[in-house]
C-alpha cells in the first residue's frame, strides 16, 4: 500500500515536469525570435561566411545566422561548442563574474534576463550548461546536452 502511494505520488510529481519539458519548437524558437532574430536571422551570414569576415559583419551589427534548429546547434555542440552558453551566461559562476556579451539581449530587466536564461539552461539540459570549448569539453558533458527539437 505504501509503495503504491509512493508510486502514485512520484508519478503525480513527475507528470508536470514532463509536460513542461522545454523544446526548441515550443519555447526556444519564439524566445529566439523575440530576442535574437534581429541580428542572427535570415539576412545574417552563415557561420562559415561570418567566421571569414567577422569584422565586416560586426561593423554592421550582424552575428552569424542561427534561424533554424540545425543552425542553432552549431553554437551548442559543434563547431562552436558552448558558444550559446558562454555568450548567454550571466557570469555568476565565472571567475571574473562577467556575463557573456549576449546576456543583455535576453531581456530589458534583470528579472526577464534571468527568466529567459533559465529557459535556455533548462533546454540545454540538466547539468549540461558548460562554458567549455570544443577542445576542453568531455564526452560525458557533451552527452548531457539535450536541446530537444
Ligand atoms: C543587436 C544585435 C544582436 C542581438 C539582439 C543578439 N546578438 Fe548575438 N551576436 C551579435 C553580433 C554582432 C555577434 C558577433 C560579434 C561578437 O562575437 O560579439 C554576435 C555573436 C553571437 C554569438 C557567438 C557566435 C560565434 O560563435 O562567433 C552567439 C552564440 C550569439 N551571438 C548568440 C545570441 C543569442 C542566443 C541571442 C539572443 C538571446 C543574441 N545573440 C542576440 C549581435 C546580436
Amino acid at each position: 500500500m505504501r509503495a503504491m502511494v509512493g508510486l502514485f505520488l512520484s508519478m503525480a510529481l513527475a507528470a508536470p515536469a514532463l509536460a513542461q519539458q522545454v523544446t526548441y519548437r515550443k519555447d526556444i524558437r519564439p524566445l529566439w525570435g523575440a530576442k535574437c532574430s534581429a541580428c542572427h536571422g535570415p539576412d545574417a551570414p552563415y557561420l562559415g561566411e561570418f567566421s571569414e569576415n567577422k569584422d565586416k559583419y560586426k561593423a554592421i551589427g550582424k552575428g552569424p545566422r542561427m534561424d533554424t534548429y540545425a543552425d542553432l546547434l552549431f553554437f551548442i555542440a559543434w563547431p562552436d561548442t558552448g558558444a550559446i552558453m558562454r555568450r548567454l551566461d550571466d557570469g555568476k559562476n565565472a571567475k571574473d563574474g562577467k556575463p557573456g556579451n549576449m546576456y543583455s539581449t535576453l531581456g530589458a530587466t534583470e528579472a526577464e534576463r534571468q527568466k529567459n536564461l533559465a529557459r535556455f539552461k533548462e533546454w540545454i539540459g540538466k547539468d549540461a550548461w558548460t562554458l567549455k570549448r570544443r577542445d576542453a569539453i568531455t564526452k560525458d558533458e557533451l552527452a548531457r546536452i539535450q536541446a530537444k527539437y
